[in-house]
């Protein structure tokens, strides 16, 4: 074959490679609303009362005071901090769990990367339970409070 021939042959095939390992990445990031556990039906779900002990024991350790730097810059120590978001802006969407990132991050759902908390993380923190995350689900559904 001729050399500029086998070279373009080559390129078209790394190319192949480039697009086909691209499209698996983004089958990892679809988010299925539907495969999230449902929002509680408690009504009045607020941070204080229901959220903050969650995120205390779950989140807290990374994300809050107690460590020197919060990872991604996000806080979830105060309602004010948690709707603030982190490095990539507000977390939730007011009124529409099914839409707010940290929702699908809970669930495992989307960039593994992006997963919360961690599945592997020093402290061992486990993945919330579809009860707490029927809970985050109802707080954010009914604004956020
Ligand atoms: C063991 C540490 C750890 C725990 C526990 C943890 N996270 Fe995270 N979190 C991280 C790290 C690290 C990042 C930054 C990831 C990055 O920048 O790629 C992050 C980023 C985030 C972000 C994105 C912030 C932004 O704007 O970039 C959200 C939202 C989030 N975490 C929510 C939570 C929630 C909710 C919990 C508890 C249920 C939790 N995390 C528990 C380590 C943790």
């Amino acid at each position: 074959m001729h050399p500029m021939l086998s070279k373009s042959f080559i390129f078209i095939f790394v190319s192949s490679c480039v697009v086909l390992a691209h499209s698996a990445l983004a089958d990892d990031k679809k988010v299925d609303p539907k495969l999230f556990p449902p929002p509680a039906t408690k009504e009045g779900v607020t941070y204080a009362t229901d959220i903050q002990p969650i995120f205390e024991k779950s989140c807290y350790p990374c994300h809050s005071a107690k460590t020197e730097k919060p990872k991604g810059k996000l806080r979830l120590d105060t309602l004010e901090l948690t709707l603030k978001g982190g490095e990539d802006g507000p977390a939730l969407v007011k009124g529409d769990s099914a839409k707010s990132v940290m929702v699908a991050q809970i669930c495992y759902q989307g960039d593994a990367d992006d997963y919360m908390p961690p599945p592997k993380n020093k402290g061992n923190i486990k993945q919330l339970t579809k009860e707490q995350i029927g809970l985050i689900r109802a707080w954010i559904d009914q604004g956020a409070k």
